[in-house]
This record gives structure tokens, sequence and C-alpha cells, in this order.
């Protein structure tokens, strides 16, 4: 079903999130029929660039970044004719007459600003929308990460966006959020009667959240000044472990949701004092260099100026919420760069039986196990015991009953971005992130990061191509645990 039409309006729309994201999954979107034919994309950067100058870059776009077998001659011209540019210095007033010409005035027609900008600009550029009258109450405003460097500098950017536009108005994006196997989370939990009697300290011994990225990090500028904790915990791991972790919530209004997912991080007990130093493990990559590869580390990988910095590319932590449901539940989280593997998975590690009766089997009981498998290899899988088929004695056996969602279903899955992009059209607010959720996750992590800037010692080293430094391995097995790590 296609969308209301809409005027998006793209600020930063030659930089590289535009070209890697937001135009290949638009054109997807577009090419599955669900535009009114009468949308518009326009451009907005300082470049100066012409409507067909604009529109190849949009041909580009597709050419590098959508998969071949969907690169459609005819629908790629359709798709380039919506898009329009408007060369626009944010600082200059005098530009700003050329968007009032390529804006329609039209009620029915949504008006949408994506700033794809730094921090910085987005002030700026909010001001203009409303001092230059492009600003409609019913207008969206989409913002991205970085959204501040610690809980002030967010505060900060939410009030500069709140100064123009009201809270239902903002569309904060955290792009996992708009995956699809991180919004099966919510129906694996409550579209299933099975899980959610178990799904509590009773039944569940710990949990683990792991991203882990074989790509590195050096190249990009800003990393160095983010690091693994602000760059992927504070949004991306802290909204799954809320998904995982929330009670129910009333509705899939995008409020009823919100609320739950606040409650989580409201509930995270404080990483403070001495726990940082218990509970936190940073690390960050050394090159290898063998006869056949050779991979730099991360100081090798910065520019001359920068080396000897002590940014994480890797963090491990044990984070405990303060409930009912989770007391004594530790959540394991790790995230890095250069890892052994590209992941991203859920374990969901349950308790042991109360009582064996295999006491002369071959092969003791194992706690159950739910893997969810956000990417690659998408799927679901649940670690159970069997008996080994045979006429020999009882032998036990852990077996996965597995869900592959490539098995399951033909159809490719959408990028994250497809969903987010049209959900700011349809006005949902469901899969974005509310300012209070937010500041709340700001505030939790704020401490860690404090306390680490304190610290004497530098990150832990790693090897390229490692699940991490052996702290993040011991912080788990101080617990008389592991890591999950069946590849
Ligand atoms: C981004 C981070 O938000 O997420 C990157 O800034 C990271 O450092 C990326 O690589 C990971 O996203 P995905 O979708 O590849 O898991």
């Amino acid at each position: 079903i296609p969308v209301q039409p809409f005027d998006y309006v793209v600020f930063g729309a030659t930089g590289d999130l535009t070209k890697r994201k937001l135009i290949p999954a638009l054109y997807h979107r577009f090419k599955d029929g669900q535009f009114d034919e009468s949308s518009r994309i326009i451009g907005v950067s300082r470049s100066k660039l012409s409507d067909a100058e604009f529109q190849t870059l949009a041909r580009d776009s597709v050419a590098e970044f959508v998969e071949p077998a969907y690169q459609d001659k005819a629908v790629i011209d359709r798709f380039a004719s919506i898009f329009s540019y408007v060369a626009n210095d944010v600082a200059d007033e005098a530009n700003w007459g050329d968007l009032r010409k390529a804006l329609r005035d039209d009620p029915k027609i949504v008006r949408a600003f994506y700033l794809a900008v730094g921090p910085d600009l987005i002030g700026p550029i909010c001001d203009y929308l409303s001092k230059k009258k492009f600003y409609r109450r019913d207008a969206r405003v989409v913002i991205e990460k970085p959204l501040g460097h610690d809980l002030r500098s967010s505060q900060e950017i939410n009030d500069t966006v709140a100064r123009i536009f009201k809270e239902d108005q903002v569309y904060r994006i955290d792009h996992y959020l708009g995956k699809e196997t991180v919004q099966n989370l919510l129906a694996l939990r409550f579209a299933n009667i099975l899980f959610e009697p178990v799904w509590n300290t009773t039944h569940i011994d710990h949990i683990q959240l792991t991203v882990a990225e074989s790509v590195g990090a050096g190249t990009r500028g800003y990393y160095d000044e983010s690091g693994a904790l602000r760059d992927m915990i504070q949004n991306h791991m802290l909204q799954l472990l809320c998904l995982v972790a929330m009670e129910p919530p009333a509705s899939d209004d995008a409020d009823a949701l919100r609320d739950e997912k606040l409650k989580v991080l409201r509930s995270l007990k404080s990483i403070i004092g001495e726990a940082v130093g218990r509970c936190t493990v940073r690390g960050q990559y050394r090159g290898v260099a063998s006869e056949t590869t050779s991979v730099k580390g991360y100081q090798d990988e910065l520019p001359e100026d920068k080396r000897g910095s002590r940014t994480e590319t890797f963090v491990a932590l044990k984070a405990e919420i303060e409930n009912w449901r989770w007391a004594g539940v530790p959540f394991y989280l790790r995230t890095g760069k250069r890892m052994a593997t590209r992941v991203s998975e859920i374990v969901i590690q349950f308790r042991s039986i109360p009582h064996s009766i295999f006491d002369h089997a071959e092969g003791a009981p194992r706690p159950n196990r739910l893997i969810i498998r956000l990417q690659p290899d998408e799927g679901v899988k649940l670690l159970m015991m069997i008996k080994d088929p045979g006429p020999g004695g009882m032998r036990l056996r852990e077996v996965p009953l597995n869900l592959s969602f490539a098995q399951t279903f033909e159809e490719r899955t959408p990028e994250a971005y497809e969903r987010l992009l049209l959900d700011v059209i349809r006005g949902n607010q469901t899969l974005f992130m509310r300012r209070d959720e937010l500041e709340a996750a700001w505030s939790w992590v704020d401490p860690i990061r404090e306390a680490w800037t304190r610290a004497s010692d530098a990150p832990q080293p790693y090897s390229v191509g490692t699940w991490g430094p052996t702290g993040a391995i011991a912080l788990i097995e101080r617990d008389g645990r592991t890591w999950h790590e069946d590849g």
C-alpha cells in the first residue's frame, strides 16, 4: 500500500549516509510500489549541484549499493526523476528561497526533514526552518547519531530541536530498531504464549548480548572521539536489552512501548565506583602480521597526532536490572571492532533443571538456551535435550530446534532504513527513540565513561580476529559462566 505523498527534504544530501543507506532504502520502497508517484525527494547540501547531477548521484548510489538482482533500469529512471536538489549553505540566508520553490504547500503532502548532518548544524537548520516558515505542525524531523556525546550535549541537541518541533514530530533513529530481526523480538516475546511464563529470574540464569564486527574503526574520523561505549552500547545494545527485558506493553502504540523501554533503562543498576573495574572491560585491537596476512591495529590506522589514543574499540560489561523480573539475572553485553567474525546475537540461558533423573544416563542434561541470531544468518534456535535415538540405554544429547529465516522465507530481508524512512511518513514513532529514553541511556553510560577517563590504565589489547581481551573472558568466567560461541 503506498504511503501518503511526501516531500522528503534531506539535509546532508551528498554525504555518506545518504549514498550508502538512505537512497538505496528509498529505492527498494519505490520499486515495491510504496511511493505515491507524486512524492519528491529534495536534496540539500552545500555543494553546487544541478537537479540532473543529483539524479546522477542517486543512480550511482543505486548502482553501487543495491544488489544487482534488484536493479531495474526502467524503475531507476522513474526513481531518479523524483529527486531534485537545492544548494544551500545553512548559514547563508540568501539560499533558502530555492527550498521554498521546491516544497509544495499542500497539507495532503507529508513534509519531512531528514537532518543527515553533524550535531552542530541541527540547531541552525531547525531555527531556519521555523524562521523561513517551512515549519508546519504536522511536519516531521528526523535526526541521527551521534545524538550527543554525553547527557548534557544530548540534552542540548534535544532542547534545540524542541524549540521548534514537538516531541511527536521528532524521529530519532537507532537503525537497530529498524532491523527485521530486532522487530522480530517483539513477535517472539508477545505473539507466543510459550516464552512469557519463563521469561524471568525463576527460569533464566543470565542473558548475553553480542554485537561483534569484523570491520575496523580507524579510518572513520569520528570514531576516535566516540569509542565503542558511545558508538554501540549507549544506543543499539541498550535498545536490544530493553526489548529483551521490558514488560509486555499494553499495545503496540509508540508510547506504550517506549514507556516500557524507559522503565528498563531506569531500572539499570548504576555502574559506579569500584563496580566499574569489576563490571566493565574495555579493549583496543592490536594488529597482526603473519606471512600470509597483515591487518593493522587501531593505533596504526590513526593519523600521527592521534597515536597513543585510549579510545576503546571493544567493550564487555555486566548489567543488572533492579526489578522483580530480573533480580539476580546478569545481562552480559559485548561489542567490538575487528573481532573474530561478524555476528549479532542474543542468548537466553535458562536455569538447570531442579532435579535430574538421569544419573545413570550418558551425558548430563544441559540447561536450555534460546539463541536469537540478529545477523547474519538470521534465525532463532532453541537448544534442548533429547534422547539420542537407538536401542542402547538413555543417552542425552543437546540438539537445536532451528528456525533459519533464509530457509523459511524466500523474500529478501529489507534493510533497517526501508522501514524507518517510511514510518516517518506514516507518522509511526514506535521504532524511534523518545527523548527521555535517550537521556536515560546517557545517564547510565556517563559514569562508566567518566571512570574510564579518570583511570590510569589503557584499554586492554586484543589481537585482530579474536573475541576481545582476556579481561572479557574473565568478566563472565568469574561468575562461573562462559560466552556463547558457536560461530
Ligand atoms: C553504527 C556504528 O551505528 O552501527 C558503527 O556507528 C557500526 O560503528 C554500525 O559499524 C553497525 O551497524 P550494522 O547494521 O552493520 O550492525
